[in-house]
């Protein structure tokens, strides 16, 4: 058909656990990653290798990236698995899991890097300036180039960050730039504490796309729905030129060093969204709404996506 598609990346079982208080079990991650990648899901983050002591939720990383090598989902539709990965350290353990893959497969996975747009939430969440993280990711960068391994980038605070007050564009643009710059395929724009507006997201990424001369199908956005702006602001993006997407099914989520900051857009709501606007995601709706009702249930959590309770309800 003629619909144009979109890229989701579904990051609800990284973005969406990490700041969930009670621990939950390794096999209740992996149950989470292999419904969304029934549903049709893609490209999906599956952990991070941070520091357990700053993030305990994602201790179990290593476990959950060899489940997925020795189990992986039949290979008619390959899928990309990703793993944040602050520093060498982290890239180090993300490269050792990876080399226990023996038998060659038609999944891929591949790491992110994330960087802010404000000194002070790098400082909180990474423990380093802006400019220290950009040093410091060059060589990871480098590095996963040469073993053939895709980096994708974020920048969080992209409109405001709770702690140093509104961003500005340019200071975003140049961490994007800085990102593309040494190698990322992609970056992300992580509007972490979900402030934006369409206005204020719609100046973004206008001046990142016709002043700044950045081109949009880099770009990617990550919009958390604190204020209940995410779906519309996605809009404004997708009208702007941006062809990806994350998403985080039941809208699960928050980030650990931004204080009230809420989930992601939902997936059954983007994928709602999209394919009412003509945009196809090859997203199974059914799925992706049972997926969410049944890990909102695991997590003892309301259901954050208003499709995916509408449909259930029906
Ligand atoms: P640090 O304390 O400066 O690290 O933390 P260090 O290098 O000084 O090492 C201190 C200790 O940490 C050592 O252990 C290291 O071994 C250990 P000790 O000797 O004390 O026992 N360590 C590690 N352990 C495991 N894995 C590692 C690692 N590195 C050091 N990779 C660090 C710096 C970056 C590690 C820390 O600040 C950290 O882990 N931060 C992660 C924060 C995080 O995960 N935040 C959430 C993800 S970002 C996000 O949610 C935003 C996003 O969604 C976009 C948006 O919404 O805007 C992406
Ligand atoms: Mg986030």
């Amino acid at each position: 058909s003629s619909k144009r598609v979109v890229k989701i990346v579904e990051v609800g079982a990284r973005d969406g656990l990490q700041n969930e208080k009670g621990t939950v079990p390794t096999h209740t991650k992996i149950e989470l990653i292999e419904r969304l990648s029934s549903a049709g899901l893609r490209h999906i983050e599956a952990g991070s290798f941070v520091s357990p002591k700053w993030v305990p939720q994602m201790a179990d990383t290593a476990a959950i990236q060899s489940h997925l090598i020795a189990h992986p989902p039949p290979a008619s539709v390959p899928i990309t698995y990703s793993y944040l990965t602050p520093n060498m350290q982290g890239f180090t353990s993300y490269l050792a899991g990876a080399a226990l893959s023996s038998v060659p497969s038609q999944h891929s996975s591949e790491i992110a890097i994330f960087a802010a747009a404000s000194e002070s939430f790098s400082q909180r969440n990474i423990n380093c300036s802006i400019a220290e993280s950009l040093t410091r990711f060059r060589p990871i960068v480098k590095k996963a180039l040469a073993e053939g391994i895709k980096v994708r980038g974020y920048v969080s605070m992209i409109i405001e960050c709770p702690y140093d007050g509104p961003t500005s564009p340019s200071m975003v643009a140049d961490v994007v730039e800085g990102l593309l710059d040494m190698g990322c395929y992609e970056v992300s724009l992580g509007d972490t504490n979900g402030v934006g507006t369409p206005g204020s997201i719609g100046r973004l990424v206008n001046y990142l796309i016709k002043e700044r001369r950045l081109p949009s199908e880099k770009l990617a956005g990550h919009f958390h729905d604190t204020y209940g702006q995410a779906i519309v602001n996605c809009l404004v993006a997708l009208e702007a030129g941006i062809r990806t997407f994350d998403s985080s099914v039941a809208g699960l989520g928050g980030c650990p060093y931004s204080k009230g900051a809420t989930g992601n857009v939902a997936t059954e709501d983007l994928v709602y969204f999209l394919e009412g606007t003509g945009v196809r995601t090859n997203v199974d709706l059914q799925k992706i709404v049972e997926t969410g009702d049944w890990i909102s249930k695991e997590l003892g959590r309301k259901n954050e996506s208003k499709v995916g309770t509408a449909l259930m309800a029906r």
